[in-house]
């Protein structure tokens, strides 16, 4: 893909359902008593390998534009293949909790980028609740042995991780008493708002337990997705970026775990602002505005690092804020985000060569990078490593950057967000 720097982005959006909600949203439903109707379900190609997963266990599902319907059926067939999950962790991670509690076992893998991430974050509590799981030393693809006598455990996750927490919620859903979940900083809260908006009560204490009594039963019912506040992430940033912009994206999912990007922005000077905001399922859902330009004399708080305890919530926008960083006076620091070696890419890495080679400052540390600012980045040759968000950063990069920036590989986007380069071109202005 080649890309040149353009003048300013001016419109308004509405995108495709959120991936994270997307994923739950259909395995609730497949789990629920009753049908489901899904709508502006996700486009990405990871909610895809949910949903073909799903089927191959036996569920039911329709799928016209971005409407799904879904059959419910609390009992899971044994699926004749592998599950292929495809690129996606969520799809592996959260369905190995549903399986945990069945009565069959079941084998899950993925393409080469998943099969190369680690699983034992999940294989350990599944374990203590009963099931019993194989892996390639820690990592897909996985044999998930589900036991109907699953147990409630009370766990500490070792690291934040809303994929892990997911998973442990939904083989509660067969354990007989109380699951308890901790985290050290909350990550994303989809499932503990979805079971609670289909009918299973999950509490969370002001220590960041979650709490949840099984065994219970999903109810269906229907859904709106919120559009993609991840997906929104990369114009918001370059409307910030581009003096002059003026965006509005109509309703995008607002969850305070995910929106964390939002308020960062605004604190490093942005102009933006959220209004018409309510829910949807326990979900916040509400229009975004941006204007373009960021203000100098921001109300920048003194420390250039993002606090710890903010970094699951923009665990995913995590590339892009450094690219936004090299423009903020000052630059910005990134630390305790060692997870994110183990994503799609490793997005440390991604981030920094490709960070360099467009003329930026960056030092990259075991667990984040630091880039100093404002740079003027220049057109460069980039590699997005196979990693959707990694090619979108590095898209806003070089809508900014002085000279064609060539990014390879950027097929990759289709993972999250299909549409990303033609709603790009909707609202460019050059
Ligand atoms: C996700 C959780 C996060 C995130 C991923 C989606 C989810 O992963 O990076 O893109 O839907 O639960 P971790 O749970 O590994 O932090």
């Amino acid at each position: 893909m080649k890309l040149s720097p353009i003048q300013r982005v001016q419109g308004r959006l509405q995108l495709p359902g959120d991936k994270s909600i997307s994923h739950r949203a259909a395995l609730i439903a497949a789990l629920a008593s009753g049908s489901s109707t899904i709508k502006n379900f996700s486009t990405a190609e990871d909610c895809a390998s949910t949903l073909s997963c799903l089927e191959q266990l036996g569920i039911q599902i329709k799928r016209s534009g971005s409407t799904v319907q879904v059959e419910g059926n609390a009992k899971l067939r044994k699926p004749v293949a592998p599950l292929d999950c495809g690129n996606s962790g969520s799809t592996m991670r959260i369905l190995s909790g549903v399986l945990a509690r069945q009565n069959f076992s079941c084998e899950l893998t993925g393409d080469s980028s998943l099969n190369s991430r680690p699983m034992g974050r999940i294989i350990e509590p599944l374990e203590m609740m009963g099931a019993k799981i194989h892996s390639n030393s820690g990592k897909p693809p996985l044999t998930v042995y589900g036991s109907e006598e699953i147990k409630p455990i009370s766990y500490k996750l070792p690291v934040a991780s809303a994929q892990v927490k997911s998973a442990i919620l939904f083989a509660a859903l067969g354990a007989h008493g109380r699951t308890e979940v901790k985290e050290s900083s909350l990550s994303r809260d989809h499932t503990e708002r979805l079971f609670n908006g289909f009918g299973v009560t999950v509490a969370t204490s002001e220590d960041l337990t979650v709490t949840m009594e099984g065994p219970a039963q999903l109810m269906g019912g229907d859904i709106t997705i919120p559009g993609d506040v991840s997906s929104a992430a990369y114009f918001i940033a370059a409307a910030t970026l581009l003096t002059g912009s003026d965006l509005t994206i109509n309703n995008v999912g607002l969850n305070d775990t995910r929106a964390a990007f939002l308020s960062l922005l605004r604190s490093w000077g942005a102009d933006i602002s959220t209004d018409d905001i309510r829910a949807e399922r326990n979900e916040p859902i509400g229009t975004v505005r941006v204007r373009g330009g960021m203000q100098k004399n921001a109300n920048r708080p003194n420390e250039r690092c993002i606090e710890k305890t903010k970094i699951p919530s923009v665990i995913d926008e995590l590339p892009l804020l450094a690219v936004v960083g090299t423009q903020v006076s000052g630059g910005i620091e990134i630390r305790d985000a060692g997870e994110l070696r183990h994503k799609e890419s490793d997005r440390l890495k991604a981030t920094a060569i490709n960070l360099r080679s467009m003329g930026a400052e960056v030092e990259e540390y075991a667990d984040g990078l630091a880039v100093f600012g404002p740079t003027q980045l220049r057109g460069a040759s980039i590699d997005c490593y196979g990693d959707h968000r990694i090619a979108m950063a590095f898209t806003v990069a070089a809508l900014v950057a002085d000279g064609p920036t060539e990014i390879d590989g950027t097929d990759c986007v289709n993972i999250s967000f299909p549409e990303f380069f033609d709603l790009l071109n909707s609202i460019t202005v050059r």
